[in-house]
């Protein structure tokens, strides 16, 4: 069976979005600079003992998140602390991971080159293997006018590939676009509840708010402070980034340290198992009272409204995946 060849048709904003955060004008996508970032992304000789690439903790089919691991597994199986987050929509990203450590998509990928319990690798030596594949000039050389291998250009064509992880193919998106689809009844019932009760923190169309927010999960399943490691500020104990809502059914665990294996646990945690701390985020409280106290009818219709935001195209699009078409 022949493979259809996808027309590439850079960075453009789904029309139900907001402006992107990230300058697209500072890097703009080309075809051949995408093409180079994604060879990057699925490139194992970006960690030390050439076993692991980008794609091996962000997975496609899993909404570009570590399927099945509650934390992270690097080199040598090593252990992270926390949860891949998804490679998704980071256009309208201002801050990345989890307690927002890093602020430049382009400064990014030194971070888990780098890092001990990811690919525990140094630049010089991604540099050097590069440079021995044959394969990499003429991409280097497609994708800026000249064969010379730099650390900037890794990073830039990895953060052009990142760019292009849009995920707007929902039905939550269809609905809002007005093209006919509608969510039923039950959806629409969790529409409501989700506005009133989720949707300060989880902001649409992204359903995040990009705030850092301490959202009442005890510390003793996986002590770590969050926020106040960055900020040294005791206000930002156990805050960390809110994250999108997109992609639930594929991205399982859930929170930072994935301590959550379905939504009716996350439910049942935002319902009553909320911990009260000082820096508890109020909105989580009812009348002084940790929790949402949601009963079951609510949690069917939210959690009906958050299978709305699941995108079928995002995990299967062949541009995106390791095996796309030549
Ligand atoms: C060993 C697993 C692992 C590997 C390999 C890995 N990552 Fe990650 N990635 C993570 C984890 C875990 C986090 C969250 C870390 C945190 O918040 O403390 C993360 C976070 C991110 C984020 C931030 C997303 C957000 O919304 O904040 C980006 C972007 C990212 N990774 C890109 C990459 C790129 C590019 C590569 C390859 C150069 C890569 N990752 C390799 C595990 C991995
Ligand atoms: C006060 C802000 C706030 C409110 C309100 C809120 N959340 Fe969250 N939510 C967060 C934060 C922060 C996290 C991440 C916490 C962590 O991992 O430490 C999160 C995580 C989640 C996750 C896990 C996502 C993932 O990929 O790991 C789900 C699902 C979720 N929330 C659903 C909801 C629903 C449904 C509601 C309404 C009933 C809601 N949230 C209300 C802040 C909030």
């Amino acid at each position: 069976m022949a493979l259809t060849r996808i027309e590439f048709t850079g960075f453009s904003t789904p029309v139900n979005f907001p402006a992107p955060v990230y300058d697209v004008v500072k890097n703009p996508v080309t075809a051949d600079g995408f093409k180079l970032g994604r060879k990057l992304f699925y490139e194992s000789a970006l960690s030390r003992d050439n076993s692991i690439s980008c794609g091996n903790c962000h997975i496609q089919a899993a909404g570009f998140t570590q399927h099945g691991h509650d934390v992270s597994h690097g080199v040598d199986d090593r252990l992270g602390n926390r949860n891949s987050p998804p490679i998704m929509n980071l256009a309208w990203s201002k801050s990345f991971m989890w307690d927002g450590g890093v602020f430049h998509l382009e400064l990014f990928p030194i971070s888990p080159i780098t890092n001990p319990v990811e690919m525990d690798e140094k630049m010089e030596n991604v540099l050097a293997k590069l440079k021995a594949d044959k394969a990499y000039e003429e991409l280097f050389y497609k994708a800026y006018g000249s064969k010379e291998i730099t650390g900037n250009k890794v990073f830039n064509a990895l953060t052009q590939f990142m760019l292009l992880c849009i995920s707007s193919d929902s039905k939550y998106d269809s609905v809002m676009r007005e093209t006919g689809v509608k969510f039923n009844e039950i959806e629409q019932k969790g529409y409501t509840l989700f506005k009133n009760k989720c949707s300060t923190c989880h902001q649409e169309p992204l359903f995040t708010d990009g705030t850092f927010r301490n959202n009442g999960l005890n510390n003793t399943y996986n002590p770590d402070i969050g926020r106040q490691a960055i900020t040294l500020d005791a206000n930002d104990q156990f805050k960390f980034k809110v994250p999108s809502l997109r992609n639930n059914a594929f991205t399982v665990p859930y929170m930072h340290d994935g301590r959550f294996t379905s939504l009716d646990q996350v439910l049942e945690h935002y319902s009553t198992g909320i911990t009260n701390s000082p820096t508890l985020d109020p909105l989580l409280k009812q009348n002084g009272t940790p929790g949402l106290s949601l009963n079951a009818e609510q949690k069917m219709a939210l959690k009906a409204f958050l299978n709305t935001l699941n995108d079928k195209h995002f995990i299967t699009r062949k541009d995106l995946s390791e095996n796309h078409e030549k």
